[in-house]
């Protein structure tokens, strides 16, 4: 007897389409470093803001952004020197000997170990430096005092790159403090992990008369440090010296790729529950069509045969079709 013989398949594929050019998006996660060899504190360089002769002879310049990013280099007389291992983040002028309009000519107090005279009224420095937190958790950077600005930026790729300060501090991401006379002081919070050097960068502008700075930072255990000591390093600028993050793949149903690194708690191929940097790559997939159907044969078995051929959709996304 020959009849109807029922072919019946059920598959359920999925097609992941990698797409090689992926982009790089910012995650928003604070990334830190890992330079081979460090010295102690921060670096610092000094650089010229003349005054002008109008107004309260303070130059407006010093709180733009094109100063801020990159402007100071070449303003007035550009740089004037640099000093180095600097963990004491603190001056004040006091008032004795300013006016308005005058310059005072001083050295900067023992802890910049900067020798040279400045004009302490009307100047700009850049400090940058990789912050180590010895424990994972809740930093707060303390702008305790600062006559006249105070411009922040944290993490690799904002602050500068790893172990690349001289050829990408002066162009800095979006700030994450900024305090500006007549205020004169501010805090921010970062989540920060343990072992990892995150840049700092830290520009201060004393725009006219007296000035002052007290820069500090209060650990996850509350206790608030006035000075910088075991916390603050500097590298040797060379090879990019980015942290190897972990990877971690995701499907969405989108038709482009992308990646971003994002600060994560997962755990590790040891088994251990760690916290760090993952970067995760986000591929467009799409499920598979399944049509089944029935036909009639003079053979005296059962047979079940797949054909698959691949469609593309107006998304541009691929599509297996199985029959
Ligand atoms: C301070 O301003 C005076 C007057 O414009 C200028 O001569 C001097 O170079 C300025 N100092 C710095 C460090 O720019
Ligand atoms: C930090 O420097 C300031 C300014 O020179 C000084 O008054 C203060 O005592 C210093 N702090 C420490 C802990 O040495």
């Amino acid at each position: 007897m020959i009849g109807p013989i029922p072919v019946l398949f059920q598959l359920l594929l999925v097609l992941l389409v990698r797409v090689s050019h992926a982009a790089q998006v910012d995650g928003g996660a604070i990334l830190g470093c890992n330079p081979s060899q460090v010295t102690k504190g921060f670096s610092v360089s000094y650089y010229s803001l003349p005054l002008t002769k109008t107004g309260s002879c303070w130059n407006p310049v010093y709180s733009q952004d094109s100063y801020l990013h990159g402007g100071y280099e070449t303003f007035g007389n550009g740089k004037l020197g640099s000093s180095s291992g600097v963990t004491n983040v603190s001056f004040y002028t006091g008032t004795k000997g300013f006016s308005s309009c005058g310059t005072v000519n001083a050295l900067l107090p023992p802890n910049w170990n900067y020798d040279k005279p400045i004009s302490l009224s009307n100047f700009s420095m850049l400090l940058t430096g990789y912050f180590l937190p010895p424990v994972t958790g809740t930093y707060s950077l303390d702008v305790a005092y600062v006559d006249d600005l105070a411009y922040i930026n944290v993490g690799a790729g904002s602050a500068f790159n790893c172990c690349q300060v001289a050829s990408s501090s002066s162009n800095p991401g979006p700030f994450i403090l900024q305090t500006k006379w007549p205020d004169t002081s501010s805090s921010v919070k970062i989540d920060l992990v343990a072992g990892y050097y995150y840049p700092i960068r830290f520009f201060f502008t004393n725009r006219n008369y007296a000035g002052g700075l007290k820069f500090y930072f209060t650990s996850p255990d509350g206790v608030q440090h006035t000075t910088w000591d075991d916390y603050i390093f500097s590298a040797t600028d060379g090879d990019r010296c980015d942290i190897k993050p972990e990877s971690s793949t995701s499907y969405w149903t989108r038709s482009d790729s992308s990646t971003y690194t994002v600060v994560s708690t997962y755990t590790n191929t040891k088994g251990d529950l760690t916290t760090g940097q993952v970067v995760v790559e986000e591929i467009p997939t799409t499920y598979t069509v399944s049509t089944t159907t029935t036909q009639q044969w003079t053979g005296t078995e059962t047979v079940t045969s797949t054909s698959l051929f691949t469609t593309t959709g107006t998304d541009g996304l691929a599509t297996v079709n199985t029959l």
